[in-house]
């Protein structure tokens, strides 16, 4: 897949990723546009529905990126991001999927660089895996309709 360009949705946290993105923005530091952010009130809000939702709506990689430990404004949201983003990695891992797919960054409001740099990092590493494995059923589903 020389072309490939992943799809990328990041649940950003309000209080830090979201703005960290939106400082990056302003001091015009650049990011893959395959970045697809969804501005949440917390991390801990983020379930595993919303993000097995997100690959089955065609996302190849998904990241939920929180305030760091210890600051989130919701006492321990991320805390239970990062043990459900665990849980889910487990499930991921025994559908046969690369658990590298899904993420969680920790980062505050003035991480700028951070947020392009992660975002520039994930996509990399989407980019090496290659399409998610329901974008693969689906394309052969479709080939065969066709045929
Ligand atoms: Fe940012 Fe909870 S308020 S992760």
């Amino acid at each position: 897949m020389k072309n490939f360009e992943p799809e990328i949705v990041a649940f950003c946290c309000h209080y830090c990723a979201y703005t960290a993105a939106d400082m990056a923005g302003s001091k015009r530091i650049s990011y893959p546009p395959n970045i697809k952010i969804i501005r949440v009130p917390c991390t801990g809000k983020v379930d595993a529905i919303h993000i097995m939702k997100a690959f089955e709506k065609g996302a190849d990689g998904v990241y939920i990126a929180g305030c760091l430990e210890g600051d989130c404004h919701f006492k321990n949201g991320n805390i239970r991001a990062k043990y459900r983003v665990e849980k889910v990695q487990k499930v991921l891992d025994d559908l046969g999927w690369e658990k590298q797919r899904l993420a969680i960054i920790n980062m505050s409001a003035g991480m700028g660089e951070r947020f392009a740099q992660t975002a520039l990092e994930f996509t990399q590493t989407i980019k090496q895996l290659g399409p998610s494995p329901i974008k693969i059923i689906n394309t052969d589903k479709s080939q065969l309709e066709v045929s």
